[in-house]
């Protein structure tokens, strides 16, 4: 074992601070104000240098600090790092002086063999947030966690690890909240007080101790520095946020399409069907089954006339088969991990044994990418990306399994975490060689910090049980806290049959969720949204068209994650981090799509729920009746509804009900604004498929709810918005007469006064119906152009 020590020598080397231990060497650098950056290795090692997580790492800024003797101290104009000489250990607090994080005194930093730990006094009343796709309660205080990512399939409420690794975190201390993100890919460990009182720690099994520190003070703003280092998602396609409806497995071709015609037949918005391992020749990669997909272009041709996108399965297995053109390029371009012995790795997957490329290495990256490239050619729009943690049946892939690590070269231990966010990369690099500026869609099971960047994540084989339901929103909660926006669980559940009822739920839940993919296990029952009735069928058609009327709210707040990192999907904590109700388990499953509308998943048989309303006015979604919080509210639950709520405050941006994004809306943005507090919102729009709104095709405008005002600002960007006119819903404005419980109410046209309304349009001239009536809400309807616009109400 070997501690950290003493400080024995300081310097600064450019902007960052090194200080020599007894048995370490130390690097600190400030990134910003509310970043820093620790480093610690073994004397005589180097710095790590490289990056997955953070491949465009930012340059340091100068440190403030000050020598006290026996402590140095930078300061920010915003956070305060103490830095005790004897012995090395560090503290993180607010200028007033609050503890956010420091190390354990008798403890810590400390080494065991290769494995490094970073102990941490654990404040009294601290809590912890985070951590990705991690089962059990969103508040992780008492409990540990591993990183490993892992084929978990079926895996219970406390099953860990699943997947996806992250190794960043928010704790609470003192009510204030920080991050930290241990920047190592090895597989690592999280205490947050387990077994013990003391402490809290992180650990990793090999690489150095690397972390980042994130002074908050909310969710967001860690969000924000966090994904400044690790990146964020560009725009996905539109199409991408329609429904997808998936099937392990739809086959042969003819199937597919009865699928897809039948969505349109009923009704149903959809853009996405998914081809799962049956669609190829023996699960073997980038070929066809012959005799169930004999024409693939034909195939996707049709769909395409049905506007259906296609995403296809890829497993990184590559079967081992004599005269399998993969394979057999494979071997010869030398693309598969492989023994110390040169020998390459055999594991067996859906294919039978197989070879497996090393995603690690730039050249076969290029080499997969361009197969990846071929499929698009024949016109596959987004790749689903599985097994790539990577799975092999009896799930240890042998520790001492070469990769190229960049040239760097390492073993399976360091690179496993780190695999499925490779193959996500070169999957979308390849893609991307060949689209011309087109976006696609990759979906991975398996990812790490970072892989954001490349990809959205759903949560894996899932149970279609009530518990998985919660889980699942739990999980989409987490991922968001973790720098994930483009998640989602397996719409009704993928192993097992959904009982009576579950399913509608689910579909209820997950049109609010950024990936709404419905998914089910081969031999299980078919999952469709008619499989299950025709009371389900309506609740599914209504869901999904709400989702699609939600669209434009929907892209506007993944717009604000390419901006700021911050997830469509926000838990309560986002907001209301000092109202401790919502750290009760019952109420971690809320959450917030955008600031203000409150989804509360209930399960399917509850006829009651009890939801937590945080402070504030809220409005029940379906009927405008308005409760304030904080409160803790038991509603009644019909079948068919849940519990959905909207704070005062709100903008919501719908459009008229299109059945897939090719649609061409209405015109009409039907704007719905909820009185009785101030809010602001940007509504964002783009062509929804292209990158051009990289340059300027964009069309941006904020809006601003005020008391008696709404202010559209003017049209950022070139891209001409598919909106000409608008029509203000006033949900709850006192000045609209006769609003009683719902009833009828009577907008008069005397009640609008237009104080900067297009030039030249003078709204009782020109539209002397402008102001219009309907049952339980009042709206008012004007033609919209790029100008600023302000309606004044009265
Ligand atoms: C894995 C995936 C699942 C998929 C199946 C067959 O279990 O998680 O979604 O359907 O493999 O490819």
């Amino acid at each position: 074992m070997e501690i950290i020590g003493d400080v024995t020598l300081w310097e600064f080397r450019g902007n960052a601070l090194h200080l020599t231990t007894s048995h370490a060497n130390m690097r600190i650098a400030q990134y910003n104000v509310s970043t820093f950056r620790v480093q610690a290795c073994k004397t005589g090692e180097t710095f790590q240098e490289t990056s997955y997580a953070c491949p465009e790492m930012p340059a340091s800024q100068e440190m403030r600090l000050t020598d006290l003797g026996g402590k140095l101290v930078a300061e920010t104009s915003f956070l305060r790092l103490i830095i005790q000489k004897k012995p090395f250990r560090l503290r993180f607090e607010t200028l007033a002086g609050d503890v956010l994080s420091e190390d354990d005194p008798g403890l810590g930093i400390i080494w065991e063999d290769r494995e490094v730990t970073n102990y941490k006094t654990l404040q009294p009343g601290e809590r912890f947030f985070g951590l990705g796709e991690k089962t059990g309660p969103l508040d992780r205080a008492g409990k540990q966690y591993r990183n490993w990512n892992t084929d978990a399939y079926a895996y219970g409420q406390n099953t860990d690890p699943l997947y996806v690794s992250c190794p960043f975190y928010m704790g609470m201390s003192h009510g204030n909240m920080y991050g930290i993100f241990l920047h190592n890919h090895w597989e690592t460990v999280f205490n947050f007080g387990a077994a013990n009182d003391r402490f809290s720690f992180f650990q990793a099994k090999g690489g150095q101790l690397d972390y980042f520190f994130f002074g908050g003070p909310k969710p967001a703003d860690i969000l924000r520095d966090y994904t400044a280092l690790t990146g964020r998602i560009k725009l996905p396609p539109m199409w991408s946020l329609g429904f997808q409806q998936c099937r392990y497995s739809y086959y042969p071709d003819t199937e597919v399409l009865r699928v897809a015609q039948t969505f349109r037949e009923k009704n149903i918005p959809a853009d996405v069907i998914y081809l799962d391992i049956h669609y190829m020749q023996d699960y073997k990669v980038f070929t066809w089954h012959d005799e169930k997909f004999p024409d693939p272009e034909s195939l996707i041709e049709k769909l395409k006339a049905l506007n259906f996108k296609v995403v296809v399965i890829l497993d990184p297995g590559v079967k081992i088969e004599k005269d399998y053109p993969v394979y057999e390029e494979g071997l010869a371009r030398d693309v598969f991990v492989k023994y110390p012995d040169g020998k390459p790795y055999s594991g067996a997957a859906w294919p039978g044994w197989c070879h497996f490329p090393d995603f690690t290495d730039a050249a076969v990256r290029l080499w997969w990418g361009d197969h990846v490239a071929g499929l698009v050619k024949q016109g596959v729009n987004g790749f689903w990306n599985d097994m790539n943690e990577p799975a092999v049946w009896g799930h240890h892939t042998p520790n001492l399994v070469g990769f190229a690590l960049e040239g760097k070269t390492g073993t399976h231990k360091e690179a496993h975490n780190i695999y499925g966010m490779q193959m996500s990369r070169a999957t979308k690099e390849g893609a991307e060689k060949v689209l011309d500026g087109e976006r696609t869609f990759i979906l991975t099971r398996a990812t790490f910090s970072g892989g954001q960047r490349d990809s959205a994540v759903w949560t894996g084989d899932n149970h279609a049980t009530d518990e998985h339901l919660m889980l699942g929103a739990r999980l989409v909660n987490s991922l968001g806290l973790s720098g994930f926006p483009f998640t989602g669980n397996d719409v009704g559940g993928f192993t097992g049959d959904a009982a009576r009822g579950l399913y509608r739920r689910w579909i209820a839940h997950a049109a609010f969720h950024p990936l709404m993919r419905a998914h089910s296990m081969i031999n299980s029952r078919q999952a469709e949204p008619w499989s299950f009735g025709e009371e389900d069928l309506e609740v599914a058609r209504n869901y999904i068209s709400l989702r699609y009327q939600l669209l434009p709210h929907l892209y506007s707040l993944l717009f604000e994650a390419t901006q700021n990192g911050i997830p469509p999907v926000r838990s309560l904590l986002f907001y209301y981090h000092d109202e401790w109700k919502i750290f009760t388990e019952a109420f971690e499953n809320q959450f917030l799509l955008g600031q203000h509308l409150m989804i509360c998943p209930v399960e399917s048989d509850a006829k009651l729920a009890r939801v937590y309303l945080p402070e504030g006015e809220w409005y029940q979604f379906l009927n405008d009746a308005t409760q304030t919080g904080p409160a803790e509210h038991l509603t009644e639950i019909q079948r068919d509804t849940i519990p959905i709520y909207v704070k005062a405050g709100a903008i919501l941006p719908l459009q008229n009900t299109i059945h897939h994004v090719d649609e061409p809306n209405d015109g009409l943005l039907r704007l719905h604004l909820y009185f009785g507090a101030e809010g602001s919102y940007t509504l964002y729009e783009d062509d929804g498929h292209t990158r051009a709104n990289e340059s300027n095709a964009f069309a941006k405008r904020r809006i601003d709810l005020k008391a008696d005002t709404v202010h559209m600002s003017g049209v950022e960007g070139d891209y001409k918005s598919r909106f000409t006119k608008v029509r203000f819903y006033l949900h709850g404005a006192s000045f609209s007469k006769g609003n009683s419980g719902g009833q009828g109410i009577e907008i008069l046209k005397e009640d609008f006064r237009f104080l900067n309304a297009i030039s030249n349009f003078d709204p009782y001239e020109d539209y002397p119906d402008t102001a219009k009536v309907v049952v339980g809400l009042g709206y008012l309807e004007l033609p919209l152009s790029g100008n600023p616009l302000t309606v004044q109400l009265s």
